[in-house]
């Protein structure tokens, strides 16, 4: 069987962490694309001589032109220009959507097959973009957020219990941004739920609604410390596990930026949802019953969301 090709659109900081990620496991072989000359190449290079240390076969090589990208299986994109301090999500939307009118047409004539993984923010209104502008079918698009977010969310949940980060398993549903929903009720420590740890006195309303808005938080919090740039390590490993899980059919219900079809009340928009990821792509949305809390605060995250793409219409007609 020939080995899989993984092409990743966008050598950026989180691209050339992919790229290694990919590498190091053998996922394929891996193509890096970006419209900077020079560094594709460059960090495919270096990325090839880490190969005889690290003792991984997967050939690495960069380019600045589409076709190479051609049958690739999994494509995982983060073109755009990231985050700088003080800047929202939102205030991206504009630069990012030119990217990814071509980076979808890009798709479209040399990759019509793959899986499409999107991360350029802001990722709910950019997984709509690329996915109209590639004219994929839905279930082959999908953002990377919600693995990210629950990571995160996980994260500050095994400090505050004091235990593995094995154990914790945190749910987050919504957008990508600050209207995100960690829900604390399906967020467990070895299958024990957060409000049943509260009353246990494992800890307290007030720190774990602290937690919750610092996941909400989490991509501004680093991007504060960092100043030149946004996350890399963890976007990546999340993006990664997804590309692992339809490459292997695993049927991982992960939290996805998924295509709604009336789910949740959503019709046409993509959002953050539990979603099985397969060989088929998203396999399956899903639905689980929320509390009114959960339901409304979904709700204001659709309504960001629905906002997003209205401004996306407006500035882009063909979108509309
Ligand atoms: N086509 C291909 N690559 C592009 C294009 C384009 N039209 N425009 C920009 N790029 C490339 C840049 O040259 C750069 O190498 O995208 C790369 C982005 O890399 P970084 O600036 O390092 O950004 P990164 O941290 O990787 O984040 C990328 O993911 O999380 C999101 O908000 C983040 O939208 C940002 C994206």
């Amino acid at each position: 069987m020939a080995r899989k090709k993984i092409a990743l659109i966008g050598a950026g900081n989180i691209g050339g962490t992919l790229a290694h990620l990919a590498a190091q496991k053998e996922l394929g072989d891996v193509v890096l694309f970006d419209i900077a000359e020079g560094i594709p190449q460059g960090k495919a290079l270096d990325l090839s001589q880490c190969g005889p240390v690290q003792g991984f076969d997967a050939k690495v090589t960069g380019t600045n032109d589409y076709a190479d990208i051609a049958g690739a299986d999994v494509i995982i994109v983060t073109a755009g220009v990231p985050r700088k301090p003080g800047m929202s999500r939102d205030d991206l939307l504009g630069i990012n959507l030119k990217v990814m009118k071509s980076v979808g047409e890009g798709i479209k004539a040399h990759a019509p097959d793959a899986f499409v993984i999107c991360i350029t923010n802001p990722l709910d209104a950019m997984v709509w973009a690329l996915r109209e502008f590639s004219g994929l079918p839905h279930n082959k698009v999908v953002g990377m957020a919600g693995v990210l977010d629950s990571a995160r969310f996980a994260t500050f949940l095994a400090w505050e219990f004091d235990v593995s980060i094995r154990d914790v398993n945190a749910f987050v549903l919504g957008g990508h941004g600050d209207t995100m929903v960690p829900v604390v009720e399906y967020s467990t420590v070895s299958g024990i739920p957060i409000p049943d740890l509260i009353k246990m006195g494992k800890s307290s309303k007030e720190n774990i609604d602290a937690i919750v808005q610092r996941t909400r938080s989490g991509g501004g919090e680093i991007v504060g410390l960092l100043k030149t740039g946004s996350a890399f390590y963890a976007p990546a490993a999340s993006a990664i596990s997804m590309a692992e899980a339809y490459l292997g059919d695993q049927k991982r219900i992960l939290p996805c930026a998924a295509h709604l079809t009336g789910q949740y009340g959503v019709d046409g928009l993509y959002v953050g949802v539990p979603a099985m990821i397969g060989a088929d792509g998203i396999e399956e949305v899903v639905e689980i019953a929320l509390d009114d809390e959960a339901k409304s605060n979904l709700q204001v995250s659709i309504d960001a969301v629905k906002e997003l793409l209205e401004a996306c219409k407006a500035i882009d007609s063909s979108l509309a």
